[in-house]
C-alpha cells in the first residue's frame, strides 16, 4: 500500500469517524478499522509515512493506537515528571477509599478522583475530589477523562463473586459491558489502565496448591469468566493497540474500616468485626477451606507498585500476587490467641462454599516478585494484631465520644 492510498483511506474512515460522532453513535467499531489500516499502512516498508505525522491526530485519538504496538513504552499522555491524573471507577467499594487515600499522598489531593454510581459518606466527600461516574453510560465517562485531563485509571467497579451469582445478568451487564466502555475509554484517551482480577479467575481445574500465572483458567461464577474476560481483552488490547493495561490477580482482601462487597473471602473481615462487638462469629465456610489472603495495606501498595513500574520490567501484564493463605479454623486460632473467649460456630452457605472449593488454595506470584519486586508485609500474627488493634481502638473512639 502507498502513502497515498493510506492517506486516502484514513481521510475517508476519519469522515464517516466524524459523522458517526455527530450522530451519537459509539465510535469504536470504526476507530479499530482506522487503527488496523494505519498499523498496515505504516508497517509496509515502502509507505514512508512517519507516526508522528500521520492523519489520524485530526480525529482526536492518540498516534499510539495506529502504530505497531510495543510493550516496552509508558503511556505517553503525560510527561513523566508530572503526576498522573488518577480515576478510580468503583471507589466507594471495600478498597477504592483506600486506594485514594494512598494515591493522593503520592499524588496530591487533587489527583485522584474517586467515582461511584453510590452517595458517598461526608469524610469521604471532604477528603478530595468525588464525582458521580456508571460505567454504562460511556459518554459520562469519556466527559470525566477528558474534562480531568485523566492519564490514569483504576478501574474497581465489579459486582463480586457472591453477588455476582445472585443477580448474573447484572453481573455480565456491569463487569463484562462496562469493563469494555473502560477499554475503550482507555484506548481512546492513551490511559494506563490498571484492573484487578482475582483467585476466583481460576476454577476447579486449575492446580489449586499452588496456582501458577499461567494455567487452565475455567471458573464456573460469573464473576471469574468475566474477570477473565477483562484479563485476555486487556492484554490483547496491549498487544493490538499498545493499550498501557496492567492487572494483578488480588487474594481475599482484609481491611478494618471498609466492609467487604459480597465476594466468597468476606469471613475473614466478618469475623474480626465480630470477635470484637460480640465475642461470636458464624462462618459460611467449612473450617478447613483454604484460600489466598491479604492485608489490605499489602493490597494496595502492591497496585501502586505496578502502575509505577517501568513497562520494561513486566513480562506479562496480569500478575499473581499473594501474601498469606489460611483455613478459617487457621484464623480462628491466631484471633484466640488475642481475644481467648471467641466462640466460633459454622453454617455453611452451599454457594459460597462451592465457589470456594473451586478457587486455589495457595497463589505462586514468584514473577511478581522477580519482575517488579513485589514483597509482601502482612502475614497472618500481623494481620490479626493490626485489625484487633485497629477495630479495638476504634470502638474506644465510639464509646468516648
Ligand atoms: N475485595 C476483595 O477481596 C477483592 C479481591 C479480588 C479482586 N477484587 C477486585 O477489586 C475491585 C474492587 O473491589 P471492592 O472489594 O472494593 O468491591 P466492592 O464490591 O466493595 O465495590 C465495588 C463498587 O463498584 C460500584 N459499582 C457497581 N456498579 C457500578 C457501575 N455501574 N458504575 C460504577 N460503579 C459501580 C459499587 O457501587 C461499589 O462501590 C473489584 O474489581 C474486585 O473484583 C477485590
Amino acid at each position: 500500500m502507498t502513502s497515498a492510498e493510506a492517506d486516502a483511506i484514513l481521510k475517508t474512515a476519519a469522515d464517516n469517524y466524524t459523522a458517526t460522532c455527530y450522530s451519537g453513535d459509539r465510535k469504536m467499531p470504526v476507530m479499530r478499522a482506522v487503527s488496523t489500516v494505519a498499523r498496515r499502512a505504516l508497517l509496509t516498508p515502502d509507505c514512508g509515512c512517519l507516526p508522528q505525522v500521520i492523519a489520524v491526530r485530526g480525529i482526536s485519538f492518540s498516534p499510539r493506537q495506529v502504530v505497531a504496538s510495543d510493550a516496552s513504552f509508558h503511556s505517553v499522555s503525560f510527561s513523566e515528571t508530572d503526576h498522573p491524573k488518577v480515576l478510580i471507577t468503583g471507589g466507594l467499594g471495600q478498597l477504592g477509599v483506600g486506594l485514594a487515600k494512598m494515591l493522593r499522598k503520592r499524588f496530591g489531593k487533587n489527583n485522584v478522583i474517586l467515582s461511584d454510581i453510590r452517595k458517598p459518606a461526608s469524610h469521604v466527600f471532604c477528603s478530595g475530589p468525588f464525582i458521580y461516574s456508571d460505567i454504562l453510560d460511556y459518554k459520562n465517562l469519556r466527559e470525566i477523562v477528558v474534562n480531568n485531563r485523566i492519564t490514569w485509571l483504576v478501574h474497581y467497579s465489579a459486582l463480586l463473586s457472591a453477588v455476582g451469582e445472585a443477580n448474573v445478568p447484572l453481573a455480565r451487564e456491569v463487569n463484562i459491558t462496562g469493563f469494555h466502555n473502560i477499554l475503550d475509554i482507555a484506548v481512546e484517551h492513551g490511559l494506563r489502565l490498571f484492573v484487578p482480577s482475582t483467585i476466583g479467575a481460576f476454577g476447579a481445574t486449575s492446580p489449586r496448591n499452588p496456582t501458577p500465572d499461567l494455567c487452565v483458567q475455567r471458573p464456573r461464577t460469573i464473576y471469574g469468566v468475566s474477570k477473565v474476560h477483562a484479563e485476555l481483552m486487556g492484554e490483547y488490547y496491549h498487544h493490538k493497540y499498545g493499550l498501557d493495561f496492567r492487572c494483578l490477580r488480588y487474594p481475599g482482601i482484609i481491611s478494618a474500616d471498609s466492609q467487604p462487597g459480597g465476594g466468597t473471602t468476606d469471613y475473614a473481615v466478618q469475623i474480626f468485626h465480630d470477635a470484637v462487638k460480640t465475642g461470636r462469629f458464624e462462618c459460611n465456610l467449612k473450617p478447613d477451606t483454604r484460600l489466598p489472603m491479604m492485608y489490605i495495606e499489602d493490597c494496595l501498595r502492591a497496585t501502586l507498585e505496578v502502575m509505577e513500574a517501568p513497562a520494561d520490567t513486566l513480562a506479562m501484564r496480569t500478575y499473581n500476587i499473594s501474601a498469606m493463605s489460611f483455613t478459617p479454623e487457621e484464623l480462628a486460632c491466631e484471633v484466640q490467641k488475642q481475644l481467648p473467649d471467641l466462640q466460633v460456630t459454622y453454617n455453611i452457605d452451599p454457594v459460597r462454599q462451592a465457589i470456594a472449593d473451586s478457587w486455589p488454595m495457595n497463589f505462586d506470584d514468584s514473577n511478581a516478585r522477580r519482575d517488579w519486586g513485589w514483597k509482601h508485609e502482612y502475614d497472618l500474627p500481623e494481620l490479626v494484631q493490626t485489625m484487633l488493634g485497629s477495630l479495638g481502638s476504634d470502638s474506644r473512639v465510639a464509646h468516648t465520644s
